[in-house]
């Protein structure tokens, strides 16, 4: 037969020269016999989002653009097959729910309970998004803040347990965001890690933000959660069922939003009573800086703004400016630094340090700007202020997205003070629109913003004071009256790094690392 067998060889050559280099190359296998090529097609690793909120369906906070763009982000990379899961609530925006498909319903154990759940699905950038309907849960307006909240969200996690069965979808990693989805890695590690298919499952969860853990009373366990007395040692803190404290003892790995905040969650601080929890579990703990979508907030072509512009050409940021104060009838002053806040009015967030100092800093020519809402408290000292300084000061006590995209665009500096901040996207979304942050050294504000003395892309400080806030205002806004240095310095802030693809691949690299 017309085959020549050659023979197996295993001397090396040294055929390729680098740069005069002699390199040594493995010389090609002798070939024994034609075989046909093989394609080996690696499965794709499965990834699977457990989380109440996610951009663009329904969104509280920064929670949900997380979910939606690093879902998004992930999926890009064409590796992974990624899906999220979440419920189905009355809130979610219209547009969305009439191009969801219904592909089924199961009935969820929960305890003594049997209740109805029906599964919708969309695709959108590669990621498949499933919602868990159930009106008697999710018909009601807003996400959060019912008596029964507890309950809600145990039928959500045991819905998606059920769901991955009537899926035939085992996913390589549950990745469980906050208390609301803490349950689903307490089931899977107590209830369906015994069934075959489930046993192989890593579960991640994320903290977003510490100070809301899911605290319930013991005497729930069984009876509401449907878990096991057996394994209250997982939940239990403090003589109360802790959901985080359970996902944290249960998961293979935990993550928080930041690597600064990582280290500050041992401290008690920051912990809201969980330090010695986090202490403990510190070996499997890390922090990972949250990205934004930088398609979703693009100053080039984001429709909300008055005018485009770029860190290339920054024309149309004067025009943002100009259209800005007239639309909140501010004197139009293109040389008056406008001082922006777009913030949730809670004290963590550093409203009290603004409280103390901000009518010194409106001695100066100034304007200040804030939108949020919250504590009636805040909510009543801003919109005084504001009375109190017509033409320097607009407070507006709303939210409203569309507003927040001109002031991250019309504004000069935003200040976000923050007590403690897992990460914050706000200082990142202000920096890509050329706004200057001004924040304090804490969780992701510190790992976003450096500091202007350093040639960073923005001003920090460390202490929780007033004072020293106020020192750092001053620097800003003297500096933005050199407007060569100014210009500069929004040029660096808007060519900040602040995608996804960093951190993205340190997801990968957690993933992997546990699938090893
Ligand atoms: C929470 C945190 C915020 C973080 C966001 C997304 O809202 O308070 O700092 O950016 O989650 O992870």
């Amino acid at each position: 037969m017309g085959t020549v067998t050659q023979k197996k060889t295993t001397k090396k050559s040294t055929e390729k020269v680098e740069e005069g280099i002699a390199v040594e190359v493995p010389a090609a296998p002798a070939v024994e016999e034609e075989k046909p090529a093989e394609i080996v097609v690696e499965a794709k690793k499965k990834i699977l989002f457990v989380a109440s909120e996610a951009a663009p369906f329904i969104a509280t906070g920064g929670l949900a653009e997380v979910i939606g763009s690093l879902s998004k982000a992930l999926a890009g990379k064409g590796k992974y097959d990624v899906r999220v899961i979440l419920p189905l609530y009355q809130d979610i925006k219209k547009d969305y729910r009439k191009d969801f498909k219904f592909i089924g319903n199961i009935f969820v154990p929960l305890s003594w309970r049997n209740q109805y759940c029906g599964i919708f699905e969309y695709t959108a950038d590669n990621v498949t998004f499933y919602f868990v309907d159930n009106e008697y849960y999710f018909k009601r307006p807003g996400c959060y803040g019912y008596y029964d909240d507890g309950e809600r969200f145990a039928f959500f996690c045991r819905s998606v347990m059920e769901i991955l069965s009537f899926l035939n979808f085992y996913p390589d990693v549950m990745h469980c965001h906050d208390w609301q989805a803490a349950l689903a890695a307490l089931y899977l590690k107590t209830i369906y890690c015994f069934r075959p298919e489930y046993q192989f499952i890593r579960a991640v969860f994320t903290i977003h933000n510490i100070e809301y853990q899911g605290k319930y009373s013991l005497d729930i366990l069984e009876d509401l959660f449907g878990i096991s007395y057996r394994y209250q040692y997982l939940v239990e803190y403090d003589r109360c069922i802790n959901l985080m404290k359970g996902a944290i003892e249960c998961c293979e790995r935990f993550t928080t939003v930041s690597p600064t905040y990582a280290g500050e969650i041992k401290d008690p601080y920051y912990s809201h009573g969980l330090d010695p929890i986090i202490r403990r579990n510190e070996f499997k703990l890390c922090g990972i800086l949250n990205g934004i979508d930088p398609d979703y907030y693009d100053p080039a072509t984001d429709k909300s703004l008055f005018a485009h512009y770029s860190a290339e050409d920054l024309a149309g940021k004067a025009v943002c400016k100009e259209e800005l104060q007239k639309m909140l009838n501010l004197p139009v002053k293109p040389d008056t630094p406008i001082i922006a806040m777009i913030t949730r009015l809670v004290t963590h967030k550093g409203l009290d340090l603004v409280r103390e100092v901000i009518e010194q800093v409106l001695r100066q020519d100034v304007q200040f700007v804030l939108l949020g809402t919250g504590d009636s408290s805040y909510e009543n000292y801003f919109a005084d202020l504001a009375r109190r300084y017509t033409g320097k000061v607009v407070s507006a006590i709303t939210f409203n997205s569309d507003l927040s995209r001109k002031i991250y665009a019309g504004a000069d500096i935003f200040l976000m003070p923050s007590k403690s901040e897992p990460c914050g996207l706000s200082q990142m979304i202000a920096s890509r629109y050329g706004t200057v942050a001004v924040v304090r050294e804490t969780g992701g504000l510190r790992d976003s913003i450096t500091p202007y003395g350093l040639d960073g892309n923005g001003f920090t400080f460390k202490n929780y004071d007033a004072y020293d806030m106020l020192y750092v205002i001053g620097e800003a806004i003297n500096t933005y009256h050199n407007k060569e240095a100014w210009s500069r310095l929004v040029k660096k802030a808007m060519t900040t790094d602040f995608t996804w693809a960093t951190s993205a691949g340190y997801y990968e690299g957690l993933y992997l690392g546990m699938l090893k």
